[in-house]
């Protein structure tokens, strides 16, 4: 009985520590989770994790480009990150005779570790609190409407006066920048050192590297091998310096250990990385405006260009390929929308706001502070006043800027228009080559004109539906003037008029260049029309933007004030955080529960030869008869593929490293569920995980499958 008690209290004691919420500032760990951390396994010191005085776990986790995370995990400068993340590289290096993406790419020796323009991974040397810094500048300013507390222009600028030019001089690579926090109620200076050589060193075929595509984009059970390797090379001093052949593998202050111990359901899991964006400080009026315009317009018009896109896909093996990229991308953010929506009614996240909102009016009404109150029913009327702008700028947005590929068509004809004018011919000439430059990144290999064709006339349509004429492109109105309304005869024109409606009308206009043509052009007008549209509708929505970020800036600082700041995170901003949480299953639905391992018995089941997304390499089903697993296997005889945790992420934190208690990898980051999507708002511990790619499969993958076994030896394997 003493027993069952104790237990119980003990369970009633842990719950709290059930909520992963929360992107973590490292300098606040000690103060604010380390404790809670430990109850839950942790078996490091923060400084192990984070200190400002020496290398710690912190300096091997990167940024990788310029919108994902990795971790070092050689001494010789090895990254690891997503298959995603480093799908630029691996396409750039790709041709027919070396399809890098659909084979993969193993480097034998470092002569062939291939260089990528363009590329960097970011070190973050230093973190400090400036907010007294930023606050004492900021009340030098006497002028009421300065928007300075936010700028990035200003922070910045405040950052390099604070190191003086010298350090940046004398530190190759290194910038610094200050960001606003918690809306500009705090900030913190991050110093960066940015290196400019990385080299492609490893990526599994696709058939691995993204098996499942977008069918299994956001899902779990998941079984994608969504991992890549690069190597940061430096120079002689180990300072970052554009690509040369005379650099040397970075030697870099910390490298992760990798463990492939293994692990059970309920074990400690961390994750450090580079999450973009988040809104946990939503008002409900917010919630209610992501979810009925923005989502709901995102929702709504991808379905139906997916659609139009996916029948030509089907119809024709080149344009799947054509357009492969573009579909998962308009996937991928349509299929987030739909979790974000998912989520916002499931559990009322308009409720959950608004109770804190009352909350907050209340203890202001305490403590004589009607600042609150009034920010509050500022954000209300905003919110309520924009509604018509926000509405069509998303549907101009998605509908036509997106939705519409020959709304991006070149419109930059003055200076052509100019030696015609002239009769200049050599200027003409130069400028028709300008033009051929632009026509050609418009019309580039992964272009079809009759896609867009198709795309556009379902786009039209429904923007013409959805959206008043009045504040419709003015343009459009020719719609109705000249083809009575008949947006497939319209569209239809535009392709057979305009010069740049195909490759033939192209070359005709080139041969015979004249300002009428140029003047006439129906998707130039077109173009041009949609632009002005965007240009007034942001500039009408900008008269809400400074009133807006001022009233939500005193709402934080409300909470702020209000709530217990050792539970507080600030939106993410992509900047490093660490959230900590299990390895752990869920329920997604009545009687349905989902562990938290996936193993190669899943690839071999979802394996479909008749389905791009789903093919199994021959390789991979080899080893996988053999059972030739190296070391990496489970003790039942199965091989790890993927885990899933309640680590609070979302999207930046892709190529992450997910440690165990001891701080050693276990995994990478690369997705979440998508009934999880919901916690860019508002977490939900019984429904979010992290989706990660058990390390153990990734080292299986180099090792025995690639046989790149001498990119293991450079490692720290914890066995
Ligand atoms: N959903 C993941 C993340 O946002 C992976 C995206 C890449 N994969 C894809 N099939 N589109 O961003
Ligand atoms: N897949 C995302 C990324 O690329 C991660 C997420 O949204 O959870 O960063």
């Amino acid at each position: 009985m003493r027993k069952a008690i104790a237990l119980l209290l003990s369970a009633w004691i842990a719950l709290p520590m059930l909520a992963d919420e929360g992107m973590w500032l490292l300098p606040l760990l000690k103060e604010q989770k380390i404790d809670e951390m430990k109850e839950l396994g942790l078996k490091l010191q923060d400084y192990d994790i984070y200190s400002p005085e020496k290398a710690s776990l912190k300096d091997a986790v990167v940024i990788f480009g310029g919108g994902c995370t990795g971790e070092v995990v050689s001494p010789d400068g090895l990254v690891l990150t997503n298959h995603h993340c480093g799908y630029d590289a691996i396409q750039t290096h790709s041709s027919v005779e070396h399809d890098y993406l659909t084979d993969g790419f193993w480097a034998t020796t470092r002569e062939q570790e291939l260089p990528n323009e363009g590329l960097t991974v970011t070190f973050i040397d230093k973190i400090e609190d400036v907010t007294d810094y930023v606050k004492a500048e900021l009340a030098k300013d006497t002028d009421p409407n300065s928007m300075n507390f936010l700028s990035p222009k200003f922070l910045n600028g405040l950052a390099k006066a604070r190191v003086g030019e010298k350090f940046l001089q004398d530190n190759p690579g290194t910038e610094v920048e200050i960001v606003p926090i918690f809306d500009g109620n705090q900030y913190y200076m991050f110093t960066k050192k940015i290196y400019s050589d990385i080299r492609l060193v490893g990526a599994p075929p696709s058939a691995i590297g993204k098996f499942g595509a977008d069918t299994d984009n956001w899902m779990w059970p998941r079984h994608t091998g969504d991992f890549s390797i690069f190597r940061i090379y430096a120079d002689k001093n180990g300072n970052p310096a554009p690509y040369s052949k005379d650099n040397v593998p970075l030697r870099p202050k910390r490298w992760m250990k990798i463990s492939i111990k293994g692990f059970d359901e309920g074990d400690f899991a961390m994750i450090m990385g580079f999450p973009g964006r988040t809104n946990h400080y939503y008002t409900s009026w917010e919630v209610a405006e992501r979810r009925d315009i923005d989502n709901t317009v995102r929702i709504h018009i991808r379905e139906l260009r997916q659609e139009a896109m996916l029948e030509e896909m089907l119809k024709d093996p080149k344009v799947r390929i054509q357009y492969a990229s573009k579909y998962a991308g308009s996937e991928n953010a349509y299929k987030n929308a739909i979790g974000s929506n998912w989520a916002i009614n499931k559990r009322d996240f308009e409720a959950v706001k608004r109770a804190e909102q009352e909350a907050l009016v209340a203890w202001g009404k305490q403590h004589n502070q009607p600042q609150y109150e009034e920010a509050l029913s500022a954000l209300q009327q905003m919110v309520s006043d924009r509604k018509e702008l926000r509405f069509r700028k998303w549907m101009l947005d998605e509908a036509l800027l997106r939705g519409v590929e020959f709304s991006r068509v070149p419109t930059q004809v003055d200076s052509l228009k100019a030696a015609l004018q002239k009769g200049d011919k050599e200027k003409t000439k130069a400028q028709l080559d300008k033009l051929r430059t632009a026509f050609e990144r418009f019309f580039d290999k992964d272009y079809a004109p009759d896609v867009d064709r198709k795309i556009a006339k379902v786009m039209l349509a429904e923007y013409r539906r959805l959206v008043d004429a009045a504040s419709q492109p003015a343009y459009f109105s020719t719609i109705d003037s000249d083809y009575q309304g008949d947006v497939s005869a319209f569209v239809d024109e535009l392709f057979r008029k305009s010069i740049y409606g195909s490759q033939e009308n192209f070359e005709a206009f080139v041969s015979h260049p004249t300002i009428e043509a140029l003047e006439n052009d129906p998707m130039i007008q077109f173009a041009l029309s949609v632009k002005a549209e965007q240009k007034a509708l942001n500039k009408a929505l900008q008269q809400f933007d400074d009133g807006y970020s001022r009233a939500h800036h005193t709402y934080v600082e409300g909470l702020m004030k209000m709530n217990d700041m050792a539970d507080m995170w600030p939106d993410a901003n992509f900047t490093l955080r660490l959230t900590y949480g299990q390895v752990k299953g869920y329920s997604p639905r009545d009687c349905a529960y989902y562990g938290c391992q996936t193993t190669l018995d899943g690839v071999m089941e979802k394996e479909d030869s008749t389905n791009w997304e789903f093919v199994v390499p021959k390789r991979l089903k080899e080893l996988y008869n053999a059972k030739d697993f190296g070391p990496y296997g489970l003790e039942n005889g199965k091989m790890p593929v993927a885990l899933c945790a309640t680590t609070h992420t979302t999207g930046g934190n892709s190529g992450s490293p997910v440690m165990n208690a001891n701080g050693e990898l276990i995994g990478i980051n690369f997705d979440r569920n998508w009934e999880g999507v919901g916690g860019d708002i508002e977490y939900l511990p019984d429904y979010q995980r992290s989706i990660i790619v058990d390390i153990r499969y990734v080292l299986f993958l180099i090792d025995k499958y690639a046989g790149a076994d001498y990119l293991i030896k450079e490692m720290d394997i914890v066995k």
